[in-house]
């Protein structure tokens, strides 16, 4: 298939354009200097009780505490809330799945419940799934609109005293629709479900307010807002409950034990404090290079339409569907023309199965097979997207001309 779509193309243009920051966003430069700086100057296991080992405790607190205030934890006081540092947003989602259900009470409901949505990232759909299967819970799954919006009036209904756990993206990773989480939270408390969101993607990109939204515990991973790969974190509120999911040392209050990393907290702290800095400006920025990109498109291509065009997005994230194409043939040729996207989540690319969040909205086969995902970052230029656009619409004639 690649070598037919070669044909078709132009041969390689000079630059690439990577526009698939949804997947991992480049660590910016700051970034890199601060994380180099703490490596060589923490050399010590902050678990450690010498003077080298207190030096990386307290850089890694401050990190901790740095991070925590910029999304809101309380930080002070008999209430404070938890933070705990992880490897990623697939870890924290697996912690805190695993953890709040089984943390629940004892003895345990005769047929306990977990509820997530329909279009949670796999690495909350699969330990739900496992979760279900190993511990006889029933998994329960709120439906989407055809915007891409949970429907928050179906909550209610499906949230029983068994339910011992409910997760919900704060911002999917498709299509960037922002979900309606702090009335979600208000029905849960309600209900005394504890409620679990995923925020990987709207950390770093929204502001994000953990008191604010009223969530029991919530997921961040670095790598997605320009800060280093293999560090996320799970934010918890105080006084609730978590089961471990690894057993060892007795860092972190035995949550999440293992040695911890100052240097990749401090890269975290940095790329957040960057986005902070620039918080306003990064947000208008991205939506009008990401409005002006989805005009073009819709102009050269008129029968494509926005995926979730109609709800509240992320400013940065575009999930086109380019009607009469093949999403797959379109993001190998769209590579080989220059420009990094891709047809869905990064974790299930790969898969030729069709997106199970465009096939929870609901959508026209015609639209779920012709959907790519195209998804800006912090350092994309006007000219990479005027130049981006016309490689795709090249791309899009070329194969529908080669039928
Ligand atoms: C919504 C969402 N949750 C979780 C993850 C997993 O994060 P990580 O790659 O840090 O494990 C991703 C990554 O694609 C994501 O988009």
């Amino acid at each position: 298939m690649r070598q037919g779509i070669r044909r078709i193309i132009d041969p390689m243009p000079a630059a690439p354009i990577y526009l698939d920051h949804n997947a991992t966003a480049p660590i910016l430069p700051e970034v890199a200097d601060a994380m180099r700086e703490a490596s060589l100057r923490y050399r010590g296991n902050p678990a450690s009780q010498h003077d080298a080992g207190r030096q990386a405790r307290r850089a890694l607190e401050q990190a901790r505490l740095r991070i925590a205030e910029m999304l809101g934890v309380r930080t002070t006081g008999m209430d404070a809330d938890q933070l705990i540092f992880t490897s990623g947003g697939t870890e924290s989602n697996n912690l805190a799945l695993h953890g709040l259900q089984r943390a629940g009470a004892s003895p345990p409901p005769a047929d306990p419940h977990l509820l997530i949505s329909a279009i949670e990232h796999p690495s909350i759909a699969r330990p739900a799934e496992h979760l279900a299967a190993t511990s006889a819970a029933t998994l329960q799954t709120l439906g989407i609109d055809a915007h891409g919006l949970i429907r928050l009036d179906e909550l209610t209904p499906l949230l029983t005293p068994a339910t011992r756990v409910a997760s919900i993206m704060l911002a999917s990773n498709e299509t960037g629709v922002i979900q309606p989480i702090a009335a979600a939270a208000e029905i849960c408390r309600r209900h005394g479900t504890p409620l679990h969101t995923d925020a990987t993607q709207a950390v770093g990109k929204i502001p994000v307010d953990f008191q604010a939204l009223g969530v029991d515990a919530l997921t961040a991973t670095a790598h997605k807002f320009h800060g280093p790969l293999g560090v996320g974190i799970l934010l918890l509120r105080h006084g609730v409950k978590l089961e471990p999911a690894l057993f060892g040392g007795f860092q972190q209050a035995a949550l999440r034990p293992g040695t911890e990393s100052a240097p990749l907290a401090i890269g975290m702290q940095t790329a957040l404090e960057l986005w902070q800095r620039e918080a306003t400006d990064r947000r208008a920025r991205m939506t009008a290079l990401r409005d002006q990109f989805e005009q073009t498109l819709l102009a050269g291509w008129p029968a494509a339409v926005v995926i979730g065009g109609q709800a509240p997005r992320l400013p940065h994230t575009s999930n086109i569907a380019l009607v009469g194409l093949n999403r797959q043939a379109l993001v190998m040729a769209l590579d080989l023309a220059g420009v990094a996207c891709s047809s869905g989540s990064a974790c299930a690319s790969g898969s030729s199965e069709p997106s199970p969040t465009l096939l929870a909205m609901g959508l026209p086969e015609a639209l779920v097979s012709s959907s790519v995902r195209f998804s800006l970052g912090a350092t994309t230029t006007p000219a990479e997207i005027d130049e981006a656009a016309r490689r795709i619409l090249n791309v899009c004639n070329n194969l529908r001309r080669a039928g």
